[in-house]
Protein backbone atom coordinates (compact mmCIF):
# COMPACT_ATOMS: atom_id res chain seq x y z
CA UNK A 1 0.00 0.00 0.00
CA UNK A 2 1.32 3.45 -0.95
CA UNK A 3 1.92 6.02 2.04
CA UNK A 4 1.61 9.29 0.93
CA UNK A 5 -0.65 11.28 -1.03
CA UNK A 6 -2.94 8.53 -1.03
CA UNK A 7 -6.96 9.88 -1.95
CA UNK A 8 -8.35 7.76 0.77
CA UNK A 9 -10.92 6.60 -1.28
CA UNK A 10 -8.32 4.98 -4.01
CA UNK A 11 -6.65 2.05 -2.89
CA UNK A 12 -4.91 1.34 -6.08
CA UNK A 13 -0.62 0.87 -5.67
CA UNK A 14 0.95 3.86 -6.98
CA UNK A 15 3.02 3.22 -9.76
CA UNK A 16 5.60 4.78 -12.72
CA UNK A 17 4.67 4.80 -16.27
CA UNK A 18 8.25 3.02 -16.97
CA UNK A 19 7.28 -0.07 -14.60
CA UNK A 20 3.90 -0.75 -15.87
CA UNK A 21 4.96 -3.97 -16.77
CA UNK A 22 5.54 -5.33 -12.97
CA UNK A 23 1.44 -3.94 -13.20
CA UNK A 24 0.04 -5.80 -16.50
CA UNK A 25 -3.77 -6.30 -15.40
CA UNK A 26 -3.91 -4.40 -12.21
CA UNK A 27 -5.32 -1.35 -11.62
CA UNK A 28 -2.96 1.41 -10.66
CA UNK A 29 -2.76 5.25 -10.03
CA UNK A 30 -0.36 7.44 -11.78
CA UNK A 31 0.34 10.94 -10.84
CA UNK A 32 1.85 13.11 -13.99
CA UNK A 33 0.28 15.51 -16.30
CA UNK A 34 -2.18 15.65 -18.83
CA UNK A 35 0.37 15.84 -21.87
CA UNK A 36 -2.63 15.66 -24.70
CA UNK A 37 -5.95 14.49 -25.53
CA UNK A 38 -8.26 13.59 -28.54
CA UNK A 39 -11.84 12.81 -28.46
CA UNK A 40 -13.86 10.89 -30.51
CA UNK A 41 -17.42 11.81 -29.63
CA UNK A 42 -17.97 8.98 -26.81
CA UNK A 43 -14.63 8.48 -26.51
CA UNK A 44 -11.97 10.15 -24.84
CA UNK A 45 -7.97 9.37 -25.12
CA UNK A 46 -5.94 11.44 -22.72
CA UNK A 47 -1.93 11.04 -23.02
CA UNK A 48 -0.36 11.09 -19.76
CA UNK A 49 3.26 12.03 -18.76
CA UNK A 50 4.95 11.11 -15.52
CA UNK A 51 8.22 12.26 -15.67
CA UNK A 52 9.59 8.32 -16.74
CA UNK A 53 7.44 8.29 -19.78
CA UNK A 54 3.77 8.40 -21.21
CA UNK A 55 0.88 6.44 -21.57
CA UNK A 56 -2.27 7.09 -23.85
CA UNK A 57 -5.79 6.34 -21.28
CA UNK A 58 -8.69 5.86 -22.93
CA UNK A 59 -12.25 6.62 -21.30
CA UNK A 60 -15.50 5.54 -23.24
CA UNK A 61 -18.53 6.93 -21.95
CA UNK A 62 -20.10 4.09 -21.02
CA UNK A 63 -17.17 2.71 -18.76
CA UNK A 64 -17.17 5.65 -15.84
CA UNK A 65 -19.72 7.66 -14.47
CA UNK A 66 -20.88 11.57 -16.13
CA UNK A 67 -18.43 12.99 -13.38
CA UNK A 68 -15.27 11.26 -14.40
CA UNK A 69 -16.25 11.70 -17.96
CA UNK A 70 -16.65 15.21 -18.10
CA UNK A 71 -13.35 15.96 -15.75
CA UNK A 72 -11.55 14.09 -18.00
CA UNK A 73 -13.01 16.00 -21.17
CA UNK A 74 -12.33 19.34 -19.22
CA UNK A 75 -8.22 18.17 -19.05
CA UNK A 76 -5.85 20.99 -20.76
CA UNK A 77 -2.49 20.43 -21.31
CA UNK A 78 -0.34 19.96 -18.76
CA UNK A 79 -2.92 20.23 -15.70
CA UNK A 80 -1.89 17.80 -13.18
CA UNK A 81 -3.69 14.94 -12.00
CA UNK A 82 -4.00 11.99 -10.21
CA UNK A 83 -4.82 8.87 -12.27
CA UNK A 84 -6.26 5.17 -11.44
CA UNK A 85 -7.25 2.59 -14.12
CA UNK A 86 -6.51 -0.54 -15.00
CA UNK A 87 -3.34 -1.57 -17.41
CA UNK A 88 -3.52 -3.30 -19.94
CA UNK A 89 -0.68 -4.35 -22.93
CA UNK A 90 -0.86 -3.43 -26.26
CA UNK A 91 1.36 -3.78 -28.64
CA UNK A 92 0.73 -0.53 -30.50
CA UNK A 93 1.29 1.41 -27.95
CA UNK A 94 4.80 3.43 -27.25
CA UNK A 95 5.60 2.54 -23.98
CA UNK A 96 4.08 -1.37 -24.80
CA UNK A 97 1.20 -0.69 -22.43
CA UNK A 98 -2.54 1.56 -22.59
CA UNK A 99 -4.50 2.45 -19.46
CA UNK A 100 -8.21 1.93 -19.02
CA UNK A 101 -9.17 5.01 -17.48
CA UNK A 102 -11.53 4.51 -13.94
CA UNK A 103 -10.70 8.21 -12.18
CA UNK A 104 -8.55 11.44 -12.82
CA UNK A 105 -8.26 13.73 -9.57
CA UNK A 106 -7.48 16.99 -10.57
CA UNK A 107 -4.77 18.65 -8.69
CA UNK A 108 -4.37 22.01 -10.97
CA UNK A 109 -6.59 22.75 -13.73
CA UNK A 110 -4.66 24.92 -16.22
CA UNK A 111 -7.21 27.63 -16.95
CA UNK A 112 -8.58 27.70 -20.92
CA UNK A 113 -8.15 31.51 -20.90
CA UNK A 114 -4.39 31.33 -19.58
CA UNK A 115 -3.05 28.11 -21.66
CA UNK A 116 0.20 26.26 -21.53
CA UNK A 117 2.17 28.09 -23.96
CA UNK A 118 3.52 25.35 -26.06
CA UNK A 119 1.12 23.74 -28.26
CA UNK A 120 1.63 20.41 -30.15
CA UNK A 121 2.04 21.92 -33.35
CA UNK A 122 5.84 23.80 -34.19
CA UNK A 123 6.97 26.39 -32.46
CA UNK A 124 10.82 28.57 -33.34
CA UNK A 125 13.50 27.32 -31.26
CA UNK A 126 13.72 30.74 -29.93
CA UNK A 127 10.54 30.46 -28.10
CA UNK A 128 11.18 26.88 -26.97
CA UNK A 129 14.83 28.38 -25.55
CA UNK A 130 12.39 31.06 -23.89
CA UNK A 131 9.92 28.46 -22.59
CA UNK A 132 13.03 26.11 -21.78
CA UNK A 133 11.54 25.31 -18.29
CA UNK A 134 8.62 24.05 -19.76
CA UNK A 135 9.81 23.07 -23.39
CA UNK A 136 12.10 19.92 -21.56
CA UNK A 137 8.32 18.18 -20.29
CA UNK A 138 8.11 17.42 -24.06
CA UNK A 139 8.77 13.52 -24.54
CA UNK A 140 12.20 14.11 -26.85
CA UNK A 141 13.35 16.61 -24.44
CA UNK A 142 12.70 14.21 -21.57
CA UNK A 143 14.33 11.48 -23.22
CA UNK A 144 17.60 13.76 -24.21
CA UNK A 145 18.05 14.81 -20.22
CA UNK A 146 17.43 11.19 -19.48
CA UNK A 147 20.41 10.21 -21.84
CA UNK A 148 22.54 12.97 -20.54
CA UNK A 149 22.19 11.54 -16.97
CA UNK A 150 23.14 7.92 -17.88
CA UNK A 151 26.28 9.90 -19.76
CA UNK A 152 27.32 11.37 -16.94
CA UNK A 153 26.64 8.80 -14.63
CA UNK A 154 28.91 6.22 -16.66
CA UNK A 155 31.00 8.53 -17.92
CA UNK A 156 31.78 9.18 -13.24
CA UNK A 157 30.98 5.09 -13.21
CA UNK A 158 34.24 4.60 -16.12
CA UNK A 159 36.88 6.48 -13.71
CA UNK A 160 35.43 4.91 -9.99
CA UNK A 161 35.54 1.27 -11.28
CA UNK A 162 39.11 2.05 -12.70
CA UNK A 163 40.87 3.16 -9.71
CA UNK A 164 40.67 6.78 -10.09
CA UNK A 165 39.83 9.24 -7.04
CA UNK A 166 37.56 12.10 -7.96
CA UNK A 167 39.34 15.25 -6.69
CA UNK A 168 37.21 18.23 -7.09
CA UNK A 169 39.40 21.40 -8.30
CA UNK A 170 37.94 24.93 -7.62
CA UNK A 171 36.09 26.74 -9.79
CA UNK A 172 37.29 30.29 -8.58
CA UNK A 173 40.41 30.22 -10.10
CA UNK A 174 42.96 32.94 -9.96
CA UNK A 175 44.71 32.41 -13.78
CA UNK A 176 43.76 31.25 -17.40
CA UNK A 177 44.11 27.20 -18.09
CA UNK A 178 43.33 27.64 -21.62
CA UNK A 179 44.22 30.64 -22.72
CA UNK A 180 43.04 34.23 -21.27
CA UNK A 181 40.65 35.46 -24.20
CA UNK A 182 37.86 33.11 -22.86
CA UNK A 183 38.03 33.88 -19.34
CA UNK A 184 34.93 35.10 -17.08
CA UNK A 185 36.41 37.67 -14.83
CA UNK A 186 34.79 38.94 -11.44
CA UNK A 187 35.72 40.66 -8.05
CA UNK A 188 37.34 38.14 -5.63
CA UNK A 189 37.21 40.90 -3.05
CA UNK A 190 39.16 43.57 -4.38
CA UNK A 191 41.35 41.30 -6.47
CA UNK A 192 40.52 39.94 -10.39
CA UNK A 193 39.83 36.20 -10.40
CA UNK A 194 38.12 33.93 -13.16
CA UNK A 195 35.78 31.56 -13.27
CA UNK A 196 37.20 27.92 -14.19
CA UNK A 197 37.65 27.05 -18.10
CA UNK A 198 39.29 23.54 -16.48
CA UNK A 199 40.10 21.55 -14.02
CA UNK A 200 43.17 20.31 -15.53
CA UNK A 201 46.10 21.92 -13.49
CA UNK A 202 44.81 21.09 -10.20
CA UNK A 203 43.85 17.66 -11.33
CA UNK A 204 47.84 17.52 -12.42
CA UNK A 205 48.42 18.26 -8.53
CA UNK A 206 45.91 15.41 -7.57
CA UNK A 207 47.53 13.10 -9.72
CA UNK A 208 50.47 13.56 -8.22
CA UNK A 209 49.71 12.99 -4.87
CA UNK A 210 46.52 9.95 -5.97
CA UNK A 211 48.26 8.60 -9.35
CA UNK A 212 44.73 8.19 -11.28
CA UNK A 213 42.31 11.24 -10.32
CA UNK A 214 39.57 12.40 -12.15
CA UNK A 215 37.17 15.81 -11.84
CA UNK A 216 33.68 16.64 -12.77
CA UNK A 217 31.92 19.77 -12.42
CA UNK A 218 30.96 22.79 -14.54
CA UNK A 219 33.47 25.06 -16.69
CA UNK A 220 32.86 28.15 -18.05
CA UNK A 221 34.05 30.07 -21.41
CA UNK A 222 33.36 33.57 -23.14
CA UNK A 223 32.80 32.10 -25.75
CA UNK A 224 31.61 34.99 -28.11
CA UNK A 225 31.11 33.03 -31.41
CA UNK A 226 27.40 31.46 -32.09
CA UNK A 227 28.07 27.97 -32.85
CA UNK A 228 26.37 24.77 -32.58
CA UNK A 229 28.73 23.39 -30.32
CA UNK A 230 29.51 25.93 -27.48
CA UNK A 231 28.36 26.81 -24.64
CA UNK A 232 29.53 29.25 -21.91
CA UNK A 233 29.06 27.28 -19.06
CA UNK A 234 29.17 23.15 -19.85
CA UNK A 235 30.32 20.13 -17.91
CA UNK A 236 33.55 18.54 -17.96
CA UNK A 237 34.83 15.69 -17.20
CA UNK A 238 38.94 15.26 -16.61
CA UNK A 239 40.70 12.35 -16.05
CA UNK A 240 44.51 12.72 -15.00
CA UNK A 241 46.99 9.95 -14.76
CA UNK A 242 51.02 10.43 -13.74
CA UNK A 243 53.33 8.37 -15.36
CA UNK A 244 51.04 7.92 -18.25
CA UNK A 245 51.97 9.37 -22.22
CA UNK A 246 49.71 10.29 -25.42
CA UNK A 247 50.11 6.70 -26.48
CA UNK A 248 48.03 5.87 -22.82
CA UNK A 249 45.97 8.52 -23.05
CA UNK A 250 44.08 7.78 -26.49
CA UNK A 251 44.10 3.94 -24.99
CA UNK A 252 41.91 6.04 -22.08
CA UNK A 253 39.92 8.07 -24.05
CA UNK A 254 38.81 5.03 -26.04
CA UNK A 255 37.81 2.41 -23.44
CA UNK A 256 36.28 5.36 -21.49
CA UNK A 257 33.90 6.85 -24.88
CA UNK A 258 33.01 2.99 -25.84
CA UNK A 259 31.89 2.68 -22.14
CA UNK A 260 29.63 5.22 -22.22
CA UNK A 261 28.42 4.29 -25.33
CA UNK A 262 27.54 0.86 -24.18
CA UNK A 263 26.10 1.71 -21.12
CA UNK A 264 23.90 4.22 -23.36
CA UNK A 265 22.73 1.54 -25.73
CA UNK A 266 22.44 -0.76 -22.62
CA UNK A 267 19.72 1.56 -21.07
CA UNK A 268 18.10 4.03 -23.65
CA UNK A 269 16.89 2.63 -26.35
CA UNK A 270 13.75 3.66 -25.98
CA UNK A 271 14.84 6.91 -25.80
CA UNK A 272 16.90 7.31 -28.82
CA UNK A 273 13.87 5.99 -30.32
CA UNK A 274 12.05 9.07 -29.47
CA UNK A 275 15.21 11.17 -30.01
CA UNK A 276 15.04 9.49 -33.71
CA UNK A 277 18.41 8.15 -33.25
CA UNK A 278 19.82 5.59 -35.96
CA UNK A 279 21.08 3.50 -33.47
CA UNK A 280 23.31 1.85 -35.75
CA UNK A 281 25.47 4.11 -36.06
CA UNK A 282 25.92 4.08 -32.35
CA UNK A 283 26.69 0.46 -32.71
CA UNK A 284 29.29 0.92 -35.33
CA UNK A 285 31.01 3.05 -32.43
CA UNK A 286 31.55 -0.04 -30.23
CA UNK A 287 31.87 -2.94 -32.77
CA UNK A 288 35.02 -4.94 -32.20
CA UNK A 289 37.55 -4.62 -35.35
CA UNK A 290 37.55 -8.14 -37.09
CA UNK A 291 41.48 -7.46 -37.43
CA UNK A 292 41.56 -6.98 -33.56
CA UNK A 293 44.54 -9.06 -32.30
CA UNK A 294 45.22 -10.81 -28.74
CA UNK A 295 45.08 -8.03 -26.16
CA UNK A 296 48.23 -8.86 -24.72
CA UNK A 297 50.04 -7.53 -27.50
CA UNK A 298 49.54 -4.00 -26.85
CA UNK A 299 51.69 -2.05 -24.39
CA UNK A 300 50.09 -0.32 -22.33
CA UNK A 301 51.28 3.00 -21.03
CA UNK A 302 50.25 4.29 -17.81
CA UNK A 303 46.32 3.77 -18.88
CA UNK A 304 45.80 0.47 -17.08
CA UNK A 305 45.70 0.08 -13.29
CA UNK A 306 47.84 -1.21 -11.33
CA UNK A 307 44.72 -3.12 -10.18
CA UNK A 308 44.10 -4.46 -13.88
CA UNK A 309 42.29 -7.57 -13.90
CA UNK A 310 45.08 -9.04 -16.51
CA UNK A 311 48.30 -8.88 -14.81
CA UNK A 312 49.88 -10.11 -17.96
CA UNK A 313 48.98 -7.22 -20.08
CA UNK A 314 50.32 -4.30 -17.70
CA UNK A 315 53.69 -3.40 -18.30
CA UNK A 316 54.75 -1.05 -16.03
CA UNK A 317 56.55 1.84 -17.73
CA UNK A 318 57.98 4.09 -14.67
CA UNK A 319 60.58 6.03 -16.46
CA UNK A 320 60.11 8.74 -18.61
CA UNK A 321 62.51 7.10 -20.88
CA UNK A 322 60.04 4.19 -20.79
CA UNK A 323 57.37 6.62 -22.23
CA UNK A 324 58.72 8.54 -24.64
CA UNK A 325 59.77 4.76 -25.74
CA UNK A 326 55.51 3.70 -26.89
CA UNK A 327 55.38 6.08 -29.71
CA UNK A 328 52.22 6.27 -31.74
CA UNK A 329 53.25 6.23 -35.49
CA UNK A 330 50.11 7.71 -37.33
CA UNK A 331 47.31 6.20 -39.18
CA UNK A 332 49.74 3.33 -40.51
CA UNK A 333 51.56 2.48 -37.58
CA UNK A 334 51.42 -0.50 -35.77
CA UNK A 335 49.78 1.03 -32.20
CA UNK A 336 47.12 2.82 -34.28
CA UNK A 337 46.26 -0.98 -36.45
CA UNK A 338 45.63 -2.29 -32.73
CA UNK A 339 43.56 0.76 -32.15
CA UNK A 340 39.22 0.20 -33.02
CA UNK A 341 39.34 4.36 -33.42
CA UNK A 342 41.09 5.78 -36.06
CA UNK A 343 44.15 7.61 -35.28
CA UNK A 344 45.29 10.30 -37.78
CA UNK A 345 48.26 12.68 -36.62
CA UNK A 346 47.79 16.61 -37.70
CA UNK A 347 49.81 16.16 -40.48
CA UNK A 348 47.86 13.35 -41.94
CA UNK A 349 44.69 15.23 -41.35
CA UNK A 350 45.97 17.92 -43.06
CA UNK A 351 46.32 15.98 -46.18
CA UNK A 352 42.80 14.67 -45.84
CA UNK A 353 41.47 18.36 -45.90
CA UNK A 354 43.92 19.31 -48.70
CA UNK A 355 42.72 16.03 -51.38
CA UNK A 356 38.82 16.68 -50.10
CA UNK A 357 39.48 20.54 -50.96
CA UNK A 358 40.83 19.66 -54.48
CA UNK A 359 38.46 17.48 -55.19
CA UNK A 360 36.14 20.10 -54.08
CA UNK A 361 34.48 18.33 -51.32
CA UNK A 362 35.46 21.41 -49.18
CA UNK A 363 34.86 25.83 -49.95
CA UNK A 364 38.24 26.57 -48.54
CA UNK A 365 41.49 25.27 -48.02
CA UNK A 366 43.18 24.28 -44.79
CA UNK A 367 46.41 26.04 -43.99
CA UNK A 368 49.30 24.14 -42.48
CA UNK A 369 49.89 25.47 -39.17
CA UNK A 370 46.12 26.27 -38.46
CA UNK A 371 44.21 24.46 -36.21
CA UNK A 372 41.00 23.05 -37.64
CA UNK A 373 37.51 24.86 -38.75
CA UNK A 374 34.29 23.71 -37.68
CA UNK A 375 33.83 22.65 -41.48
CA UNK A 376 37.35 20.73 -41.05
CA UNK A 377 36.38 18.86 -38.33
CA UNK A 378 32.82 18.06 -39.66
CA UNK A 379 34.41 17.10 -42.96
CA UNK A 380 37.15 14.13 -40.91
CA UNK A 381 34.40 13.04 -38.89
CA UNK A 382 32.12 12.28 -41.32
CA UNK A 383 34.96 10.15 -42.74
CA UNK A 384 35.11 7.64 -40.33
CA UNK A 385 32.10 5.37 -38.26
CA UNK A 386 33.82 5.27 -34.99
CA UNK A 387 35.33 8.44 -33.24
CA UNK A 388 38.74 9.43 -34.69
CA UNK A 389 41.87 10.64 -32.70
CA UNK A 390 44.27 13.20 -34.23
CA UNK A 391 47.30 13.82 -32.31
CA UNK A 392 50.15 15.94 -32.99
CA UNK A 393 48.74 19.68 -33.73
CA UNK A 394 51.41 21.87 -34.01
CA UNK A 395 52.77 23.26 -30.68
CA UNK A 396 51.91 27.04 -31.86
CA UNK A 397 48.67 26.39 -31.32
CA UNK A 398 47.90 24.36 -28.54
CA UNK A 399 47.92 25.13 -24.99
CA UNK A 400 51.30 26.46 -23.26
CA UNK A 401 51.35 22.82 -20.62
CA UNK A 402 51.57 20.57 -23.56
CA UNK A 403 54.97 18.44 -23.72
CA UNK A 404 56.76 18.81 -27.09
CA UNK A 405 56.88 15.86 -29.51
CA UNK A 406 60.64 14.33 -28.88
CA UNK A 407 60.30 13.35 -32.47
CA UNK A 408 59.46 17.10 -33.47
CA UNK A 409 59.58 19.44 -31.13
CA UNK A 410 57.26 21.94 -33.25
CA UNK A 411 54.30 19.04 -32.63
CA UNK A 412 52.27 18.68 -29.38
CA UNK A 413 51.88 15.26 -27.39
CA UNK A 414 47.75 15.87 -28.00
CA UNK A 415 44.88 14.44 -29.10
CA UNK A 416 41.61 15.71 -30.05
CA UNK A 417 38.85 13.42 -30.29
CA UNK A 418 36.49 13.88 -33.11
CA UNK A 419 33.23 12.22 -32.93
CA UNK A 420 31.56 10.89 -36.17
CA UNK A 421 29.09 12.18 -38.46
CA UNK A 422 30.46 15.19 -38.62
CA UNK A 423 30.37 16.12 -34.95
CA UNK A 424 33.43 17.27 -34.23
CA UNK A 425 35.72 17.85 -31.51
CA UNK A 426 34.29 16.16 -28.05
CA UNK A 427 37.70 15.31 -26.02
CA UNK A 428 40.78 17.22 -25.80
CA UNK A 429 43.78 15.72 -24.02
CA UNK A 430 47.68 15.41 -23.98
CA UNK A 431 50.74 14.78 -22.13
CA UNK A 432 51.47 17.55 -20.07
CA UNK A 433 55.26 19.61 -19.91
CA UNK A 434 57.40 17.50 -17.52
CA UNK A 435 60.27 19.99 -16.81
CA UNK A 436 60.36 22.82 -15.01
CA UNK A 437 62.61 25.39 -17.04
CA UNK A 438 60.04 24.11 -20.36
CA UNK A 439 57.19 24.78 -18.37
CA UNK A 440 58.17 28.29 -16.66
CA UNK A 441 59.59 29.26 -20.37
CA UNK A 442 56.43 28.66 -21.82
CA UNK A 443 54.80 30.22 -19.33
CA UNK A 444 56.11 33.55 -19.76
CA UNK A 445 55.99 33.13 -23.35
CA UNK A 446 52.19 32.90 -24.00
CA UNK A 447 52.31 36.13 -20.73
CA UNK A 448 51.00 34.52 -18.11
CA UNK A 449 51.57 35.99 -14.27
CA UNK A 450 53.85 33.33 -13.25
CA UNK A 451 53.26 34.54 -9.83
CA UNK A 452 49.76 32.97 -10.27
CA UNK A 453 51.36 29.71 -11.35
CA UNK A 454 54.00 29.16 -8.77
CA UNK A 455 52.09 26.14 -7.38
CA UNK A 456 51.94 24.57 -10.97
CA UNK A 457 55.76 24.99 -11.25
CA UNK A 458 55.84 23.11 -7.61
CA UNK A 459 54.66 20.29 -9.51
CA UNK A 460 57.97 20.25 -11.59
CA UNK A 461 60.23 20.86 -9.00
CA UNK A 462 58.91 18.50 -6.49
CA UNK A 463 58.85 14.43 -7.80
CA UNK A 464 57.90 15.49 -11.39
CA UNK A 465 56.91 12.80 -13.97
CA UNK A 466 55.40 11.77 -17.36
CA UNK A 467 51.47 12.53 -16.91
CA UNK A 468 48.53 12.77 -19.49
CA UNK A 469 44.96 13.51 -19.33
CA UNK A 470 41.83 14.75 -21.20
CA UNK A 471 38.83 16.51 -21.21
CA UNK A 472 35.33 15.99 -22.12
CA UNK A 473 32.89 18.15 -22.55
CA UNK A 474 29.29 16.66 -21.35
CA UNK A 475 27.26 18.57 -24.11
CA UNK A 476 28.91 17.66 -26.94
CA UNK A 477 29.05 13.74 -26.24
CA UNK A 478 25.32 14.30 -25.83
CA UNK A 479 25.02 16.27 -28.78
CA UNK A 480 26.66 13.52 -30.58
CA UNK A 481 25.28 10.25 -29.09
CA UNK A 482 21.55 11.75 -28.59
CA UNK A 483 22.30 13.20 -32.77
CA UNK A 484 21.55 16.36 -31.96
CA UNK A 485 21.66 19.71 -34.24
CA UNK A 486 22.71 21.79 -31.74
CA UNK A 487 24.33 21.74 -27.70
CA UNK A 488 21.48 24.18 -26.32
CA UNK A 489 19.55 20.99 -26.52
CA UNK A 490 21.46 18.43 -24.48
CA UNK A 491 21.58 20.55 -21.36
CA UNK A 492 18.55 21.54 -18.70
CA UNK A 493 18.98 25.28 -19.11
CA UNK A 494 21.93 26.25 -22.05
CA UNK A 495 23.96 29.52 -21.24
CA UNK A 496 24.92 31.04 -24.43
CA UNK A 497 26.18 33.97 -25.89
CA UNK A 498 22.45 35.71 -26.17
CA UNK A 499 21.10 33.56 -23.47
CA UNK A 500 20.92 33.50 -19.62
CA UNK A 501 17.21 33.12 -19.23
CA UNK A 502 15.42 31.52 -18.11
O1 LIG B 1 39.88 21.01 -25.62
P1 LIG B 1 39.64 21.71 -24.33
O2 LIG B 1 39.73 23.19 -24.32
O3 LIG B 1 40.64 21.06 -23.31
C1 LIG B 1 40.81 21.43 -22.02
O4 LIG B 1 40.14 22.23 -21.41
C2 LIG B 1 41.86 20.62 -21.31
N1 LIG B 1 42.36 21.40 -20.17
C3 LIG B 1 41.24 19.32 -20.87
C4 LIG B 1 42.23 18.40 -20.20
O5 LIG B 1 43.18 17.99 -20.84
N2 LIG B 1 42.00 18.07 -18.95
O6 LIG B 1 38.19 21.32 -23.80
C5 LIG B 1 37.89 19.96 -23.56
C6 LIG B 1 36.51 19.64 -24.08
C7 LIG B 1 36.34 19.86 -25.58
O7 LIG B 1 36.83 18.77 -26.31
C8 LIG B 1 34.84 19.98 -25.68
O8 LIG B 1 34.20 18.72 -25.60
C9 LIG B 1 34.49 20.73 -24.42
O9 LIG B 1 35.55 20.52 -23.50
N3 LIG B 1 34.34 22.16 -24.66
C10 LIG B 1 33.15 22.78 -24.79
N4 LIG B 1 31.90 22.32 -24.76
C11 LIG B 1 30.89 23.19 -24.93
N5 LIG B 1 31.08 24.52 -25.10
C12 LIG B 1 32.32 25.03 -25.13
N6 LIG B 1 32.47 26.35 -25.28
C13 LIG B 1 33.43 24.15 -24.98
N7 LIG B 1 34.78 24.32 -24.95
C14 LIG B 1 35.30 23.10 -24.76
MG1 LIG C 1 40.13 21.49 -27.59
Amino acid sequence: MPTTNQPDTNPAPIATISSLAAHEGETVTLRGWLYNIRSSGKLLFPFFRDGTGTIQGIVPKAAVSEEVFDRVKSLTQESSVIVTGKVRADARAPSGFELDVADVQIVQLVPTDAPYPITPKEHGTDFLMEHRHLWFRTPRQSSILRVRATIMRAAAEYFDTNGFIRTDPPILTPAACEGTSTLFELDYFGDPAYLTQSGQLYMEATALALGKVYSFGPTFRAEKSKTRRHLTEFWMIEPEVAFMDLEGDMQLAEAFLTHIVTRVLELHRADLKVIGRDISKLEAVIAPLPSDPPTNSVILSGAQSAESKDPDTSQPSDTAQNLSATRVQGSGGASAARSAFPRLSYDEAHAMLDQAYKEGKLEAPHIYGDDFGSPDETYISSQFDKPVMIHRYPAAIKAFYMQPDPADPTKALCVDVLAPEGYGEIIGGSQRVDSYELLRARILEHNLPLAAFEWYLDLRRYGSVPHSGFGMGIERAVAWICGLDHVRETIPFARTLNRIYP
